[in-house]
């Protein structure tokens, strides 16, 4: 299934609101042909402005095009029109504790891409890349199939999270200049795309199944916090047992990935011990085998 680059592409709006209106009251879908980044947006509505009155009410918001869509760490992410699926939802939430929502989020996305088996032993060929990133195992490696970006905001005792998703449908040749590059001395790879392991999904079809399991996933974080997940990434986890380098924008630490904390934190073996790493503003790489061609995703 194809979309032409100025084709309409019929949105599954109404199938969605019809799902998730019942657990989300006041629930909407909306879908954008351009905006800057639907996080932005989102976080806009949210806090409102001179004479707009801000706007908690649960919002799914579909950006057909986004021309400042951001990543982590105050990186660009880049998609085009039909290609990409690019959408961001916005909730107030409760938890009792935030740590590993964004974990939760690629989670839900990875199971319902490619759910388990039960009694699968072999590897899923969809991982996940503490603390936001979606992968896939291609026959050429790692590709980064989707990265997640979770921002949050509050306003007269109302916390809202906006939880933005971006996923790359089928392969699209981005000039390699533009490609981020996983570091200085590594030649920068292209993403993956989710048509190389499910060639009938497009954007739509693709909105429709992983939304509302997403929206549930999410409540039940805001219940029961990350703790029930945690076997679920374990199950995913493509760091275990690499050695990783952090970097936090002035040092640089190299370990051995050891899974995820009931919180949802890297557990890394370093020389000077286990350090728990929670902050998200710390860049995480596996440091490449000899075997490995010198290049991975960021
Ligand atoms: C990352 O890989 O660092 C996170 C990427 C998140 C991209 C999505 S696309 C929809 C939403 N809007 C944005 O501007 N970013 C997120």
């Amino acid at each position: 299934m194809t979309t032409s680059l100025t084709s309409p592409i019929r949105w599954p709006a109404e199938a969605l609101w019809e799902a998730l209106a019942p657990s989300l009251p006041g629930f909407t879908v909306e879908v954008l042909p351009e905006i800057d980044s639907s996080n932005t947006e989102l976080m806009r509505r949210f806090r409102g402005s001179p004479g707009v009155a801000p706007r908690p009410e649960p919002l799914l918001l579909v950006a057909e095009q986004q021309t400042a869509g951001r990543g982590r760490l105050g990186r660009s992410w880049q998609s085009r029109r039909g290609d990409s699926l690019t959408f961001s939802l916005g909730l107030p939430l409760q938890p009792a504790d935030w740590s590993g929502l964004s974990l939760v989020a690629g989670i839900s996305v990875a199971e319902s891409l490619e759910p388990l088996i039960p009694g699968q032993t072999s590897k899923p060929r969809i991982g996940l890349k503490w603390p936001n990133d979606l992968w896939l195992s291609t026959p050429e490696g790692e590709r980064k199939l989707a990265g997640i970006l979770v921002e949050t905001a509050s306003w007269e005792g109302v916390r809202y999270v906006v939880i933005g998703i971006g996923i790359n449908i089928r392969t699209v040749e981005i000039p390699a200049a533009a490609l981020p590059s996983a570091a200085p001395a590594m030649p920068a790879i292209p993403p993956g795309a989710l048509q190389a392991l499910l060639p009938a999904l497009d954007a739509p079809a693709t909105l429709l199944r992983i939304v509302p399991p997403l929206v549930q996933a999410v409540q039940a974080f805001e219940r029961f916090g990350f703790a029930p997940f945690q076997p679920r990434f374990v199950a995913r986890d493509v760091l275990a047992g690499r050695t990783v380098q952090l970097y936090d924008g002035q040092n640089d630490l190299e370990g051995t990935a050891h899974g995820v904390g009931e919180n949802g934190a890297l557990l890394v073996h370093t020389p000077a011990g286990m350090k728990q790493i929670t902050s998200s503003e710390v860049s995480v790489r596996p440091v490449a085998a000899p075997s490995e061609k010198g290049t991975r995703p960021c």
